[in-house]
């Protein structure tokens, strides 16, 4: 069945214990986190004492996605924090940087994702691929919410699909960005089994509703 990862950057976050209670009842499987420089991308958002205080209140796996640059200068400390799995950018450092950061977070025990921004190929994962537990696949330019999908990722999604199909892994297949009712069943059809959702279920009073109709 897909997994449903409600991401809380549209969480309501004075009330953002309320928020992650109500979505693991709902039956989320993963909680997103998104975490944002300013440099990578044009916004800022949580840090470290964010995913440490988050880890206090829920068992949902927390799935931090990164969106910084040189992220090996910080996976540890959101490992430290309590992530379980820590998603960064192919494009946020050098290829050997890369490496080193995906190393680090399975040196650390913990899963290790590689997200690709809209205008970087399928066939960039390629080195990397036998060491991803997870690739998470933006659906739009990272940076905020509540922006409309870009159905020309679904190609590549396919494309991400087949290649993990190839190399026999048991690597997970995320999408993020203006996943909703209409776009769920699209990226589905393309292999997606990871579905991130902020909006479409945040932004929604019936939290258990929301999740189910993304299912
Ligand atoms: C965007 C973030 C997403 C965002 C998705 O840079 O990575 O996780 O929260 O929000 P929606 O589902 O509203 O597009
Ligand atoms: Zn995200």
């Amino acid at each position: 069945m897909v997994k449903i990862a409600p991401s809380v950057l549209a969480a309501d976050f004075v009330n953002l214990q309320r928020d992650i209670i109500g979505v693991a009842q709902a039956g989320a499987d993963y909680l997103h986190i998104d975490v944002m420089d300013g440099v990578f991308v044009p916004n800022i958002s949580i840090g470290i004492p964010v995913v440490k205080a988050i880890r206090q209140v829920t068992d949902m796996p927390l799935d931090v996605h990164l969106m910084i640059i040189k992220p090996i200068r910080f996976v540890a400390q959101f490992a430290q924090a309590g992530a379980d799995l820590i998603s960064f950018h192919l494009e946020a450092d050098e290829p050997q940087q890369i490496q080193a950061a995906i190393d680090k977070v399975k040196s650390l025990g913990k899963k290790v994702g590689l997200s690709l921004k809209p205008n970087t190929p399928a066939n960039a994962l390629l080195p990397y691929l036998h060491d991803l537990d997870l690739i998470l696949i933006m659906t739009v330019e990272p940076g905020f919410g509540g922006q409309a999908f870009m159905a020309n990722q679904l190609e590549k999604i396919r494309s991400v699909a087949a290649l993990i199909e190839t190399a026999g892994t048991s690597c997970e297949l995320s999408v993020d960005g203006g996943i909703d009712p209409t776009t769920a069943p699209l990226v589905r059809a393309a292999g997606a089994n990871v579905l991130v959702a902020g909006s479409a279920i945040f932004g929604e009073p019936d939290r258990g509703a929301a999740i189910a109709a993304l299912r």
